[in-house]
């Protein structure tokens, strides 16, 4: 089964508490969006794989540890996951962007795909899913459908606030991608949202209702 994470460091949960106010606008509601996906960046990729590599100071020569290398791939659920690649550029500027767009049928609530975009080497790549919201899981579930049918083999889901309904269905889903979260909530509402949630995050980052 896959591991779940949840962000307990302090920014990212005052951040993520601003983000939930209902009086919170569009640009800080965006600029919140980016800044705790960049904080969250921090931590998910703790574990990535560090060599020793040979250079030389103004005062001597050093060995120091640096990024193996291994190449990174950010993939946002459109539209929502748009707001998160920004703040996850500024921690790895050399990855590659990927594109899903899925979007929930508004009376079955369930996933409907309409593009995929992927960088043609995706297979080799450490792959970030990210997307702000884990409602019901079908979604993200999809997504990742989408980037193991096209090769995609190390796969990490990160999002912002999940409902326990959507962890569950994403690990049942895909038992071998870890989560990473910035708030576990409580529960989903009749129509599918999520509680206390923030309500609609692609609609509060482009401002569309
Ligand atoms: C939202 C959100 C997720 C999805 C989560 O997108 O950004 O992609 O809902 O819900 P689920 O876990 O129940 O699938 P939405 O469908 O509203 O599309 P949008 O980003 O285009 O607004
Ligand atoms: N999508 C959102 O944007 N918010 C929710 O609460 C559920 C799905």
């Amino acid at each position: 089964m896959s591991k779940v994470y949840v962000f307990d460091h302090p920014l990212i949960q005052h951040k993520t508490g601003m983000m939930r106010k209902v009086e919170t606008n569009v640009k800080d509601f965006r600029e919140l969006v980016k800044e705790v996906a960049m904080l969250m960046t921090y931590e998910a990729t703790r574990d990535l794989p560090l060599v020793d590599v040979d250079i030389t100071t103004p005062i001597c020569g050093t060995t120091v540890k640096m990024l193996h290398g291994e190449d990174i791939a950010i993939v946002p659920v459109l539209r929502a996951g748009l707001g998160m690649v920004d703040g996850m550029l500024q921690m790895v500027p050399n990855a590659k962007v990927g594109h899903i767009g899925v979007y929930r049928d508004p009376v079955t609530h369930k996933p409907i795909d309409y593009y995929c975009k992927l960088p043609c080497d995706i297979d080799k790549r450490q792959v970030f899913v990210v997307d702000p919201m884990l409602a019901t899981g079908g979604s993200a579930a999809a997504a990742i459908d989408f980037i193991k049918e096209r090769g995609g083999k190390k796969i990490i889901y990160m999002c912002i606030i999940a409902a326990p309904e959507g962890i569950e269905v994403l690990q049942n889903a895909h038992p071998d991608v870890d989560i990473f979260i910035a708030a576990k909530d409580r529960e989903l509402n009749e129509h599918a949202y999520i509680v206390p949630g923030l309500g609609d995050a692609g609609d509060r980052l482009f401002g569309t209702k």
